[in-house]
This record gives structure tokens, C-alpha cells and sequence, in this order.
């Protein structure tokens, strides 16, 4: 079954843009990328659209359907009203370059001030072992294919761009969760202080644990549950624990 649809869809670049309207042929189990191709081949063959694997696993082609941020090959036409226009638009959260891509070097940026995974001394890799557990919380984090949306949808990046400089976003702190909940991350002997930094250098005291990335992840990982509240409470462990405190005292 074919029908048409009519999109709204952002058109501009950097200086600034506007919508266009589009009439374009839907035909039955199409994703919207399947449209935009479509737009592309048919009536608009400069439309800027970034998109790779079109598997939902590269994470290039994060945009906004209808305000909501999501992947544009994993979204199907039947999850939209047919009778009402469909708006397309670039992730909001990051400089427009043209059209619906968007530059996301502030993800790359923030993902260098993570500091990395630093191994355990005297152990080469295929000697490290851990608990079951331990290995399936680090791979929840890793099915992250860094495809923004949440760092897109998160309130304090979305409406408050001077919020950039000081709050890393869900992803990276999810990523400093996973390193400091590690249990050969061997940081610590190097004077890396994971909770420290989540706090003083990632922002983690921003996050009010509205949940909205937890909600846009196409991967469903959750990230606010498993990754920030458990790294807000050893972030509280850190800085109000009286034993902790205490013992500091004493060494100090
Ligand atoms: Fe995308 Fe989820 Fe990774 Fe965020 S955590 S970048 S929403 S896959
Ligand atoms: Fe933002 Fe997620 Fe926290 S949306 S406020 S990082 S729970
Ligand atoms: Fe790869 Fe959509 S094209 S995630």
C-alpha cells in the first residue's frame, strides 16, 4: 500500500533557514530515511542528511521527527499519522552545518576529558578476570553507538548552551559510571580520582535526573537508573560519607 505524505523539513545552514514543504510517495514498511532517499532522488538531490549503516548501529542519522529527537532508519512511516504533517529537523542541541546534519564535535571534545581505562599492573590483556556482574554492567554501556540523541534531548545541554563548557552530558558521564564502577580500572593508583572528576570536571551535579535520555536511547540503555543515579551516589559517598571523611581527616 503507497500513499502520500506531506513533510516539513528544515532547509538552511549555519546563517540560517526555514521549512520546506514536500509532497512524497510512502510505500508500506518504510522507515522515514527511506523517505528522505526518496525526496532526495526524486525532488531535492542537495538535501544534506548524514546516515551510514541504516541499521540503527552507526549512529549518523540522529535528527528530530516531529520535535522528538530519534534515529531517522529505525523510525517506521506507520508509527506517524498519515493524515497529518510530518516536520524533520537537525538535532537542536548542536550547530547546524546544512540541512539536517548537524556538527557534533562537542561529543568528540568531551569524550577526550574522560580520562581512559587504565589497565592493571602486572596483568596483560586475556589475564584480566571479573564477576559476570561487573561484565554485564560494562556491556550495557558499550551497546552505546554514540548516536547523541540523548545528549540532543537533555535540558541542561538543549536550552542552556552555556551550560557546554561545564556539563559533559549523559554519554560521558555514563562512560566515567562505567569506568569508575570497573573493577580493574587501576585509575586510582594514578591519582585519578573518577568521582571527583564526575563531579568537579563532567558536571554531574547538573543532572536532576529528568530521565529524557534514558527515554530517546534506541539502544534502551538505562542510562539514568544504572549509569548517573548509582554515580550521584557514590559521588555523595565520596564527599559526605562521615568514615570517608573521617579517614581523610586522618591522613591529612
Ligand atoms: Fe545514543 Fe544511547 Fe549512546 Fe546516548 S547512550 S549516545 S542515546 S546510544
Ligand atoms: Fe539530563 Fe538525563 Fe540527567 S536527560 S538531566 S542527563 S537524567
Ligand atoms: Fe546508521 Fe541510522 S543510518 S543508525
Amino acid at each position: 500500500m503507497s500513499y502520500e505524505q506531506n513533510f516539513r523539513v528544515w532547509r538552511g545552514d549555519a546563517e540560517g533557514g526555514d521549512f520546506e514543504n514536500y509532497d512524497v510517495e510512502v510505500n508500506e514498511g518504510e522507515v522515514v530515511l527511506d523517505v528522505i532517499h526518496r525526496l532526495q532522488a526524486t525532488q531535492t538531490p542537495d538535501l544534506a542528511v548524514r546516515w551510514n549503516c541504516k541499521a540503527g548501529k552507526c549512529g549518523s542519522c540522529s535528527a528530530e521527527i516531529n520535535g522528538r529527537p530519534r534515529l531517522l532508519c529505525m523510525t517506521r512511516m506507520s508509527t506517524l499519522p498519515q493524515e497529518s504533517t510530518v516536520t524533520i529537523t537537525p538535532m537542536r542541541t548542536f550547530p547546524v552545518i546544512r540541512d539536517l546534519v548537524t556538527d557534533v564535535s562537542f561529543n568528540y571534545e568531551k569524550a577526550r576529558e574522560v580520562r581512559a581505562f587504565v589497565p592493571p599492573e602486572g596483568l596483560k590483556p586475556g589475564e584480566y578476570r571479573m564477576q559476570q556482574v561487573d561484565v554485564e554492567r560494562s556491556q550495557e554501556f558499550r551497546k552505546c553507538i554514540e548516536c547523541f540523541l540523548c545528549q540532543d534531548t537533555c535540558h541542561v545541554l538543549r536550552d542552556h548552551e552555556e551550560n557546554k563548557p561545564a556539563f559533559s552530558g549523559p554519554r560521558f558521564l555514563m562512560r566515567v559510571a562505567e569506568l569508575d564502577m570497573h573493577p580493574l580500572d587501576a585509575a586510582a593508583e594514578q591519582g585519578v580520582n573518577r568521582k571527583a572528576a564526575a563531579q568537579d570536571e563532567h558536571g554531574l551535579g547538573f543532572c536532576n535526573i529528568t530521565k529524557c535520555c534514558t527515554e530517546v536511547c534506541p539502544e534502551h540503555i538505562k542510562i539514568t537508573d544504572n549509569a548517573l543515579i548509582p554515580l550521584k551516589e557514590r559521588v555523595v559517598d565520596l564527599k559526605f560519607d562521615p568514615m570517608i571523611r573521617r579517614k581523610k581527616k586522618a591522613k591529612a
